[in-house]
């Protein structure tokens, strides 16, 4: 997508030196635009731990590249698989909760298990990383062809008038490798001269509305108006919303939807006030092995995110101490939607409800495997 008129992804590698992986650093942003240099699992692993990148479809992405630099560092090795396998669970280790993950994790593992040379590991690594995030993009596109079609809907309903839109933390084209997921139906409305405007929530802890959502869509110039976290259910007794709209970051094949913290509070408010509420995305965000969301591993981070909160001041970018010092504070970065609260699912195949059947006809080469059961 397009930084100050410059188009890019939020992953890619160096044109001039292919062992550099280079990311956003979306620690710092909107107020500062940089760019970071990766060239180890290390480095790796610490970017998608600490959050210098972030987003499912992107932390998938990143453990594809991962891997290719593990293989870069475990070839200098003779027990090449050994050193593999240990970088492996050092980038599985990292966040728990995003499915895909493990998905490029295991995609690289499978790959790479007969590996017969060196140049061939390296090959077959980097192709497959790359692929794995050109799928990302691709999937992303499609998906906002899809919700399009549900926006033009309900924007003819409103002849004419502003299409409100609300969504919560960044589904963004910063959650993946281009587009994201709940904003690509959005991208493309705006495209297509639909008046419309997205209420976004703050998203405390990380604040990844207010920081990256509200940048993406400013840096595309959609009209949006970020709210505290608190805001939505108000806004939607207003009649003031249209659509709830979000990603997701590992969704069951029943069709409840992990997402970032405080999700299932705007997914009860919209049901209660007869909201359509759709989650956007790509088939990579299913959990093709977890029928039920008490399986999901709800990722704890630190307290001191929630303590503490990060913004600009007089000497640059500054952190300050919200709650008293010795405040005990906890930190669940994700909670589960019910499918019952959901409308439907936007994936690169086509819109479906938010269950096992509806999903299944979408997907059948992924849900008709024996080791599911109905
Ligand atoms: O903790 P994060 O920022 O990695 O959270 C993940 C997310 O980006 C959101 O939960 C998002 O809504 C899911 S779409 C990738």
């Amino acid at each position: 997508m397009l930084v100050q008129g410059q188009h890019y992804r939020t992953i890619w590698v160096n044109k001039n030196d292919p062992k550099c992986i280079q990311i956003i650093d979306q620690r710092a942003l909107p107020h500062q635009f940089i760019i970071e240099d990766i060239r180890s699992v290390q480095e790796m692993a610490t970017a998608i731990q600490a959050m210098h990148l972030r987003g499912a479809g992107l932390i998938g992405a990143a453990a594809g590249f991962g891997m290719y630099l593990a293989v870069l560092e475990s070839i200098q090795y003779s027990n090449f698989q050994e050193k593999l396998l240990a970088s492996a669970n050092q980038l599985l280790a990292t966040r728990p909760t995003a499915v895909n993950l493990a998905q490029a994790v295991t995609q690289q593992l499978e790959l790479l298990k007969n590996t017969v040379s060196a140049d061939q590991a390296i090959q077959d690594s980097f192709l497959l990383a790359q692929s794995i995030a050109d799928t990302d993009a691709q999937n992303c596109y499609k998906i906002g062809q899809f919700g399009l079609d549900i926006l033009v809907q309900l924007a003819a309903k409103k002849a004419g008038e502003t299409l409100h839109i609300l969504t919560h933390c960044n589904a963004g084209w910063l959650a993946f490798v281009d587009y994201g997921s709940a904003t690509a139906p959005i991208y493309a409305a705006h495209a297509a001269g639909i008046p419309l405007h997205v209420w976004v929530d703050e998203t405390r802890p990380r604040n990844q509305g207010a920081r990256l959502t509200a940048w993406e869509l400013e840096q595309h110039g959609i009209p949006y108006t970020v709210i505290a976290d608190n805001t939505g259910g108000h806004l939607m007794q207003q009649g003031l919303v249209d659509i709830l709209l979000t990603g997701t970051d590992r969704t069951t094949y029943k069709g409840d939807v992990c997402n970032k913290i405080g999700t299932y509070l705007k997914a009860l408010a919209a049901f209660d006030n007869a909201i359509p509420f759709y989650v956007a995305l790509p088939s990579t965000t299913f959990d093709w092995q977890t029928a039920h969301a008490a399986d999901i591993p709800i990722e704890q981070r630190a307290a001191d995110e929630v303590k503490y909160i990060q913004g600009l001041g007089p000497n640059g970018l500054q952190k300050v101490l919200l709650t008293p010092s010795k405040a005990k504070a906890v930190n669940y970065a994700f909670d589960v939607t019910p499918a019952r609260l959901i409308t439907g699912l936007i994936t690169e195949r086509g819109v479906c409800a938010a269950n096992q059947e509806a999903i299944a006809q979408l997907f059948p080469d992924q849900l008709n495997h024996p080791t599911i059961k109905a």
